[in-house]
């Protein structure tokens, strides 16, 4: 079987397809046929070396996957052949990968299998719930993978105010017709003017960042009192210097937050509930697919930022 494989870490050109063993199931592993591979900004730093999880070489890429089950190990009893999901896999850069049984969620067959990639909409979920009650979000990198599921999720519940910081005009464009009430472009010299000017004097209840380096300690001075700066990623690359003295006046609070911490039990009921909201067309993503045999561009494209929603490698049939 075919794959994309590693074997050194570097820019997007040492990512090679190569000849691969078809993968046998662990006892409480499936096999699945995949269809879709998700490409996370994560699998970037992966490709790069500087994830804290990076496979030893030869490696195929780990990364999310939606499919078709193809085979379940000997100690699977809930899941058979033919059932389409989506999940984790450890060598998930592949036209097949064994994947733990209990990382799995179903997806219903009128979900298309890039639509059922979920970890963007769950990491936008889990974002959002953080903290309850505020009335206005800052969201930076709205208009990519998980900022554009984090729009749309911030408008399903309701939030008056859902200000997105996106870096061109097109992204602007396409932020507001996903319900961002106010977008920005952050690459323009007055960017915190603008934010300044839209918070007003109350500040922003709440601050999802992504991308790090300045970004972080500028939107500190539009935080409200009481307000929840989270942190979740860091695109630029560059590291963020942030004084805490600035939170003890506003009582405010800065928090780390990761889609793998979520306990199991939340994850299955925000994933079914994720689930439905694609199924029903509520929530939805703009699917940039590039074949396997091009995931070098795909990682290209989304490092020099020309990306918007969410990126895909497809498998063929
Ligand atoms: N903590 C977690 O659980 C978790 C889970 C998933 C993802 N993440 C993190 O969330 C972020 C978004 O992930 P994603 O997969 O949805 O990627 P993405 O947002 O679709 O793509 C990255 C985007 O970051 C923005 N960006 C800003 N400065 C950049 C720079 N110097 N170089 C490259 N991109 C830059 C760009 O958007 P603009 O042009 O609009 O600025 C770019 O399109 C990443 O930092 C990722 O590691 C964290």
């Amino acid at each position: 079987m075919k794959a994309v494989t590693l074997n050194a870490y570097g820019t997007p050109e040492v990512l090679e397809v190569t000849e691969q063993p078809m993968p046998v199931p662990a006892p409480h592993e499936v096999i699945v046929k995949v269809q879709a591979v998700g490409v996370n900004y994560a699998d970037l730093l992966v490709r790069q070396g500087i994830y804290p999880f990076i496979p030893q070489f030869p490696a195929v890429l780990p990364g999310e996957v939606s499919g078709t089950i193809a085979q379940t190990g000997t100690e699977v009893q809930h899941l058979q052949p033919g059932q389409r999901v989506t999940g984790y896999a450890p060598a998930g850069y592949a036209a097949y990968t064994a994947i733990p049984a209990a990382g799995l969620t179903l997806l219903p067959d009128r979900i298309a299998p890039a639509a059922g990639l979920l970890t963007h909409s769950l990491t936008a979920q889990h974002l959002l719930e953080q903290t309850s009650g505020y009335r206005s979000v800052v969201i930076t990198a709205a208009a990519g993978g998980v900022g554009s599921q984090a729009v749309q999720l911030a408008k399903i519940k309701g939030v008056p105010q859902i200000i997105a910081l996106t870096g061109s005009e097109a992204k602007q464009a396409y932020v507001r017709s996903l319900g961002a009430t106010h977008a920005i472009n952050y690459r323009d010299t007055d960017w915190l003017r603008q934010l300044t000017d839209i918070a007003g004097p109350q500040g922003v209840d709440l601050i999802l960042d992504a991308t790090g380096g300045d970004t972080p300690a500028q939107l500190l001075s539009v935080l409200a009192a009481n307000g929840t700066l989270i942190v979740y990623g860091n695109s630029s690359g560059h590291p963020t210097s942030i004084n805490p003295q600035e939170l003890i006046m506003k009582s405010a609070r800065i928090v780390g937050s990761t889609v793998y911490n979520i306990p199991p039990a939340q994850r299955q009921e925000w994933s079914d509930y994720l689930v439905n909201l694609i199924a029903t067309g509520q929530l939805q993503a703009q699917i940039n697919s590039y074949p396997f045999t091009d995931a070098a561009r795909a990682h290209s494209d989304m490092a020099n930022r020309r990306n918007t929603g969410r990126t895909v490698l497809s498998f063929p049939e």
